[in-house]
């Protein structure tokens, strides 16, 4: 029997969301997406600190409209070579595959699980990138704010995949808000839940238009009455057929009224969930002073932890800490998606061989357990226990 989950429950106050959320369902008139959604996405761009914020069904469509729609305005196009994190979740690589785009993973540092401006320099010795999908992993990050200039410089085109990071700072700057764009997820477990659900958040209007629109089978309807104007006029377009137009490939992953509700309703406690998992790790964090563990030092002002990850120096005391977890009930898994280039998806569309040892190495080392912000004191102490 598992004491420990990786989490307690769907939303935070959980009780008082879901009897909210019975109310909003009985007296809506309209349950797909509208005024909630649209009210969702201008207060958590204004929490996030970003201009524009679409809002998904999840993670993995904000992942897969984003690149559909860099695909849309040209600014990505086939064959170009987009690096990765080398140890990231498989569907921020699968749409750079379905788009046919050249996936690279790119290494990261056992200290911080993402990947520095060192190893990005490295690697751009070799391989020249047109986009760079970084992904900030269980909350943390390197040193993103270099990594940013680096891309500057070199003309890199900068996304980051924030799914496990809302709300973790570095110098001060919400994670999220480096890249060109950044995407989001609020599936159950994640730092905040509309159940399933995503976002992605950017500064930039043409790009803002063009997830509105691949979102939405790849119609007019969600733009504003000017950039209608513009793309009927440019297309001839008249009045009787223009809601029947669709301009360019994309998809129907529209989040619902439930999902927006959801996220205004959770987006009142996002603060206080992001300091407690921050206060977790903290206090968590003296279990890193086990000589069998690597040392981690991310790096960033504020940790909204996704996860407890522990690296092991090696794969035998993996095994007996893997063993130990299960005697006490407490529920581990591996560093998210494992190592890439060795997932079956990637070596039939992909494939290669790599020179990728930190991610391997934390591949065969590592696993995390959970870390949400209803860890009580007593279980706090018991995994203090178990792995210091
Ligand atoms: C880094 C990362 N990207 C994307 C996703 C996909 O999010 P979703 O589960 O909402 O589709 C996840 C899911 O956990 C993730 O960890």
């Amino acid at each position: 029997m598992l004491k420990f989950k990786l989490i307690k429950s769907t939303f935070y106050n959980e009780a008082d969301t879901k009897q909210k959320l019975c109310d909003f369902i009985m007296h809506a008139e309209q349950l797909s997406l509208g005024e909630q959604c649209a009210s969702f996405e201008k207060e958590f761009a204004e929490w996030q600190r970003r201009k524009y914020c679409v809002m998904f069904n999840s993670g993995s469509s904000a992942n897969l409209a984003l690149i559909q729609s860099l695909r849309n305005l040209s600014r990505l196009n086939e064959g170009d070579t987009v690096g990765f994190s080398a140890i990231t979740w498989a569907t921020n690589v699968m749409p750079l595959i379905q788009h046919g785009l050249t996936p690279v993973p790119v290494d990261i540092e056992v200290s911080s699980l993402n990947t520095s401006p060192a190893i990005l320099e490295k690697a751009l010795q070799n391989t020249e990138l047109k986009a760079l999908f970084l992904t900030n992993l269980l909350g943390f990050s390197d040193d993103i704010a270099t990594i940013k200039k680096i891309c500057e410089d070199k003309g890199i085109i900068l996304l980051e995949d924030n799914c496990e990071a809302l709300g973790s700072e570095y110098a001060g700057i919400k994670l999220g808000n480096f890249g060109l764009a950044s995407t989001f997820s609020f599936f159950v477990g994640h730092h905040m839940s509309t159940i399933e659900g995503g976002a992605v958040c950017t500064d930039d209007e043409e790009l803002y238009h063009a997830l509105l629109m691949a979102r939405s089978h790849g119609w007019d309807r969600h733009l504003t009455p000017a950039k209608q104007d513009m793309l009927r006029a440019e297309h001839n377009v008249d009045d009787f057929y223009a809601k029947y137009t669709f301009y360019d490939p994309a998809y129907n992953v529209r989040p619902t009224e439930i999902q927006g509700f959801l996220g205004r309703n959770q987006l009142q406690y996002l603060d206080e969930i992001i300091e407690q998992r921050e206060k977790n790790f903290k206090a968590l964090s003296p279990i890193y002073n086990n000589p069998r563990f690597e040392e981690l030092s991310p790096q960033m002002s504020k940790n909204s932890n996704f996860a407890f990850p522990i690296i092991c120096k090696d794969r035998a005391t993996k095994d007996a800490y893997i063993k130990k977890s299960n005697e006490m009930g407490i529920e581990i898994r591996p560093i998210i998606s494992t190592f890439m280039p060795e997932q079956p998806f990637f070596k039939k569309y992909v494939g290669g061989t790599y020179d990728l040892p930190n991610a391997l190495f934390i591949h065969e080392n590592g696993f995390y357990f959970g870390n949400h912000p209803e860890i009580t004191e007593e279980e706090l102490q018991t995994l203090l226990e178990t792995f210091e």
